[in-house]
């Protein structure tokens, strides 16, 4: 898989990509990520990206021209699955979502800043708006690398245990079972003895009614969805 992320930060997303999972799977080329820095592409000497707002109002708006050349250019060099936009008024990201994109073989994720982008980047280029909650990000890098660590864990290869990212929760709109390690015992708080029993099928009926009974209690709007 192969994601493109054009951001006027670049170095704010490159510097995630240097560590932990994420730098596995780069390592182990079963994701490849390029990031473009928009103020390559103004066409401006002073390297300008944005630019006051007709009608008046407050903030700097990022100009159609850099974005759509850099986006262009990608274009031009291969086919895009999906062209994503990372902005509050997204769709809402949730694992469904993450599936469908780690499915995609190459992806544009677009990062806005200052006030937003020029509407006809988002008609023009954006066939995905993706937002990763309601609230509002100085910029859309944030969102963009919790969307890409989302959809890379997906991929066979990335995790160590390959079941263990079907098993997440929401996975089945279900939270995980609560989990442990040694010690045993710790200050009087001890492990549920039915995990020490070596009863694979007991524990594992044990850990579906847990994820049953703890998203009744702390998530019962995921038991809704289908
Ligand atoms: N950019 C700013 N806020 C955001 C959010 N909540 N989700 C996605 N992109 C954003």
């Amino acid at each position: 898989m192969r994601i493109d992320i054009i951001s006027p930060l670049p170095e704010l997303v490159e510097s995630t990509f240097k560590t932990s999972i994420l730098k596995r799977a780069i390592e182990k080329k079963i994701v490849k990520i390029q990031c473009h820095d928009l103020r390559n592409y103004s066409s401006n000497k002073k390297k300008q990206i944005d630019d006051y707002s007709y009608g008046g109002g407050g903030g700097m708006v990022l100009m159609v021209e850099p974005i759509s050349k850099c986006i262009e250019k990608l274009k031009n060099e291969r086919e895009y699955d999906a062209v994503i936009f990372m902005t509050p008024d997204g769709e809402k990201l949730n694992q469904k979502i993450s599936n469908r994109i780690s499915q995609f073989k190459n992806i544009i994720i677009l990062c806005g800043r200052y006030e937003g982008v020029d509407q006809r980047v988002r008609d023009i280029f954006i066939n995905m708006e993706i937002s990763i909650g309601d609230f509002v990000l100085s910029g859309g890098e944030l969102a963009a690398l919790v969307l890409c660590d989302s959809v890379i864990r997906l991929k066979p290869g990335v995790m160590s245990n390959s079941s263990c990212a079907l098993s997440d929760s929401f996975q089945d709109n279900l939270l995980s079972a609560p989990i442990y390690t040694r010690p045993e015992n710790f200050k009087g708080h001890k492990v549920p003895k039915i995990l020490l029993s070596g009863n694979e099928k007991k524990i594992s009926l044990w850990r579906e009614q847990q994820s049953v009974n703890r998203t009744k209690k702390l998530r019962p709007d995921l038991l809704d969805k289908e």
